[in-house]
């Protein structure tokens, strides 16, 4: 059509969408461009900020290597991943649930290990931690056989591709768990870190005068057939970043008691999975940052 007006503009684009075969995607499509619409008539966005949204838009993929997710980071930081999470999981958002943003740190084929092993695979320093965990369903029953993938970063703030002096796949394991539904392991205790800030998310904090920490945490990926997988994360209490994580992931179901064992701490916490579907999700990073 002719554009006579500026509502015709919109009314433009949403009469090009008739012709999208998947209900879905002309669903999501359609709701996009209404949204996105009525975004910049009502921010009256003006020909300056529409040029520096697009440079921020594409840096945003220019920031993102194998060894660092920018559109992840950012989802986290405007809260629409904990949102996503939220909304998809204990039942739909009506009851709590200890799924949790998967967050841009994730990597796909840690090596698999015994229950107990360690999670050290170079000298890390920093308390020591032994934690176990237990799988069940919401009537209280044990999951056993469900592989678990751990992942967290070291005492220093950093996940292990972010830095070349820890090895390959350090902090990271997969595990199974046993006829009880536990599994454990040996590590060191997290550190709260800063996410980093050098791309358009450290840009969006700084406008917003927000910190970059994060409460320190241990992250979780529970794949079972006939349940639907969950990412989770289990915050420390004690952290003082606990109120204000800056990806704003933290519920009251998935802050974890830590106890002091000897010189280090011990950490035990039970995951409620739901039957559905299981399912691989994309890892955000593929590999370590070059050495
Ligand atoms: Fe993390």
């Amino acid at each position: 059509m002719i554009i006579e007006s500026q509502q015709d503009v919109t009314d433009a684009v949403l009469g090009e969408m008739f012709r999208t075969p998947d209900p879905r995607t002309k669903e999501v499509l359609s709701c996009l461009v209404r949204h996105l619409h009525a975004f910049v008539r009502e921010t009256k966005l003006t020909e300056k900020e529409f040029q520096d949204a697009i440079g921020y838009v594409n840096a945003i993929g220019q920031r993102t290597t194998p060894s660092h997710n920018e559109a992840m980071l950012l989802s986290g930081a405007l809260g629409v991943s904990n949102l996503v999470c939220l909304m998809n999981n204990g039942a739909k958002g009506t009851r709590p649930t200890q799924a949790n943003n998967l967050g841009p740190f994730y990597r796909a084929g840690a090596p698999h290990l015994e229950n107990g092993a360690s999670l050290l695979r170079s000298p890390t320093p920093g308390p020591e931690l032994f934690f176990r965990g237990f799988v069940k369903t919401a009537e209280n029953e044990p999951v056993a056989g469900a592989e678990i993938d751990v992942w967290h970063s070291s005492t220093v703030g950093l996940y292990e591709n972010q830095d070349k002096t820890q090895a390959e796949m350090n902090l990271r394991g997969r595990f199974t768990t046993a006829a009880d539904g536990s599994f454990s392991f040996r590590s060191v205790k997290p550190a709260g870190y800063p996410v980093p800030t050098e791309g358009p998310t450290g840009a969006l904090l700084r406008a917003q005068q927000r910190h970059n920490m994060r409460p320190a945490h241990l992250h979780f990926l529970i794949h079972k057939p006939g349940f639907k997988t969950i990412a989770s994360q289990v915050y420390d209490p004690d952290d003082p970043h606990l109120e204000t994580d800056s990806q704003f992931g933290v519920t009251r179901a998935l802050i974890g008691n830590y106890q002091k064992e000897g010189s280090g701490f011990r950490l035990e916490f039970t995951f409620v999975i739901e039957p559905g579907e299981a399912w691989r999700p994309k890892a955000p990073i593929t590999g370590k940052v070059a050495a």
